[in-house]
């Protein structure tokens, strides 16, 4: 009898905390901030629309230009994508969003690919489809077909992420959001490099050295060496049916803030502080302070949620995060990407291709020597101002890590007339092992571009936009059972 007495006291004594902890935080937040219109903060604020409803008040911030890493570059009057430009067909947020917010799209159009060694051209690509396979199948046997089913395996896994965000599942930390994709399998990739997966996967070093290496020097220009998951990510852009946004991409980000009717503010977030304050119906509530410097000077609002949507790394936000235990600092460095636009005759002789040179996409293998990751024609964001230029003189992208120099130019073009040049801090300096920085920062502080450690991509964006959005509405509402959930897969296929 005592024993249940006893039990019954604790009972009460437990649900009392329980409703008292609830009621403290019963109101719903009012405010949330969110630093950065690029990708990640303009869907997070759609996100977060979604998910808090009407009455919360979004404001965005951002210091340079909505789109931020999506943008282009003006050549002649013509736009170019110079950052993020194109989006695989399983790419599901990217493609929702741009169906909700009615924008076209198109297709890159065709490339004739080869791959470059410093010397000569170790792959050419030709008009004819047996030929070419052909050609794979002498140089590289059967890899090719093997990463197709490598890749598809792996999107398989990826596509789950998907199916969790509709039943509203969230995921506190990078590892066990790529965990519950993918298992271990995802999580090793992380800590491993492309290489080593492939060379496990039974990639031939052939193949790893002049197909792998040339699509990870063009995609995040580094090498063999970055780490496995981002590496199988690039390797997927080898896909057909990839696609942009007509009239450039960044126009989702646009698109994405005005649908969610969050507040854009132009201006530079250069700290974050939590205060203290009282309420009116008596106790005290925490507030983060976030200071700014706009057109008309310093100043300074007051938010219950904060998301920091741009990397925290040297050189690209320079946010303070004043008084925090543990301190809250810079993460990984960003690699630097020059991309240099050319409107101009290419010098075939230097590819050692021959005249007239079909090439369009010349990707580059590992060789110390060559100043260059890539360089490729493209078409302006707008499909009709494609026609009117004479073949022979397109318009070249160069990706490099350094600046080109002028005699750099003058060897890789016979003749141009016009250069137009944008530098990036780029996407992380890959370095596997590594661990991811945290999701959660702070209490209520959150940073979306930590899962830019495991893949940085337009659609990594939006899926940890996602994700933050759920859980931070979890957290506040004290939800833990939407928080990593293990064997979801298992349990969702009975939730349906
Ligand atoms: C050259 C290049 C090619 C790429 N190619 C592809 C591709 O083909 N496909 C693909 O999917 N991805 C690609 N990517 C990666 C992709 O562009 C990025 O992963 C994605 O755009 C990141 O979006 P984000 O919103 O997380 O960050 P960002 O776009 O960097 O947005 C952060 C924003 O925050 C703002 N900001 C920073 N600090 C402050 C501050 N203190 N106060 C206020 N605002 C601040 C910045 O101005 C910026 O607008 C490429 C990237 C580059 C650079
Ligand atoms: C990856 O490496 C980290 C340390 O860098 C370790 O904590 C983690 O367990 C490793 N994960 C796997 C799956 O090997
Ligand atoms: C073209 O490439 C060849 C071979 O690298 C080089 O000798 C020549 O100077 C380059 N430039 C022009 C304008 O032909």
């Amino acid at each position: 009898m005592q024993v249940s007495v006893g039990f019954l006291a604790v009972a009460c004594v437990l649900s009392a905390l329980r409703a008292g902890e609830a009621d403290e935080l019963q109101y719903p937040p009012s405010r949330i901030a969110v630093v950065g219109a690029g990708i990640g903060g303009s869907s997070a604020a759609y996100f977060l629309r979604q998910k808090y409803g009407k009455h919360i008040q979004i404001d965005v911030f951002e210091k340079g230009e909505v789109g931020g890493r999506l943008a282009t570059v003006d050549m002649e009057g013509h736009q170019y994508e110079a950052g993020g430009s194109i989006v695989h067909p399983l790419n599901l947020h990217m493609k929702t969003f741009v169906k909700e917010l009615g924008l076209p799209v198109k297709s890159p159009g065709d490339s004739r690919l080869g791959i470059y060694n410093g010397e000569e051209l170790v792959f050419h690509e030709s008009d004819w489809f047996l030929i070419n396979l052909l050609k794979m199948l002498w140089n590289y046997g059967f890899n090719f077909l093997r990463m197709y089913m490598w890749v598809e395996d792996m999107l398989d896994k990826f596509m789950r992420i998907y199916r969790y965000q509709t039943f509203d599942y969230s995921f506190s930390s990078t590892e066990s959001l790529l965990h519950a994709m993918g298992g271990n399998d995802f999580s090793t990739k992380l800590n491993v490099t492309i290489e080593e997966t492939m060379h496990k996967a039974g990639f031939s070093q052939k193949f790893v050295d002049d197909i792998v290496s040339a699509t990870m020097r063009v995609n995040y220009c580094q090498g063999v060496d970055i780490n496995g998951f981002v590496g199988a990510v690039s390797l997927s852009c080898l896909d057909s049916g990839l696609w942009a946004v007509e009239g450039g991409n960044k126009l989702v980000c646009s698109g994405l803030i005005y649908a969610s009717k969050a507040q854009l503010i132009q201006g530079t977030v250069t700290s974050v502080q939590e205060k203290v304050r009282p309420m009116k119906s008596g106790g005290t509530v925490k507030l983060y302070e976030l200071s700014y410097e706009s057109s008309t000077g310093p100043q300074m609002e007051m938010y219950d949620i904060v998301i920091i949507a741009t990397p925290l790394s040297k050189g690209v936000s320079d946010i303070k995060f004043v008084d925090f235990n543990p301190p809250i600092q810079n993460f990984k460095n960003y690699q630097q990407v020059v991309a240099t636009f050319v409107h101009g005759q290419i010098n075939a002789s230097f590819f050692g291709c021959a005249q007239p040179c079909d090439l369009s996409d010349v990707l580059t293998t590992n060789n110390r020597k060559l100043f260059f990751n890539s360089i490729g024609a493209v078409s302006p964001v707008k499909s009709e101002a494609k026609s009117s230029k004479p073949v022979n003189h397109k318009v070249w992208k160069i990706f490099s890590v350094e600046p080109l120099a002028k005699d750099q130019l003058n060897l890789l073009f016979e003749s141009y007339h016009a250069v137009s040049v944008k530098n990036w801090l780029a996407y992380p300096q890959y370095n596997p092992p590594e661990k991811m920085p945290p999701i959660i920062l702070h209490d209520r502080i959150y940073y979306l571009n930590s899962i830019e450690l495991a893949a940085s991509a337009m659609e990594m964006s939006a899926i940890s936009a996602k994700n933050i959005a759920l859980l931070s509405h979890h957290r506040w509402y004290r939800k833990t059972d939407r928080i990593d959930q293990e064997d979801l897969t298992e349990r969702l296929k009975s939730e349906l």
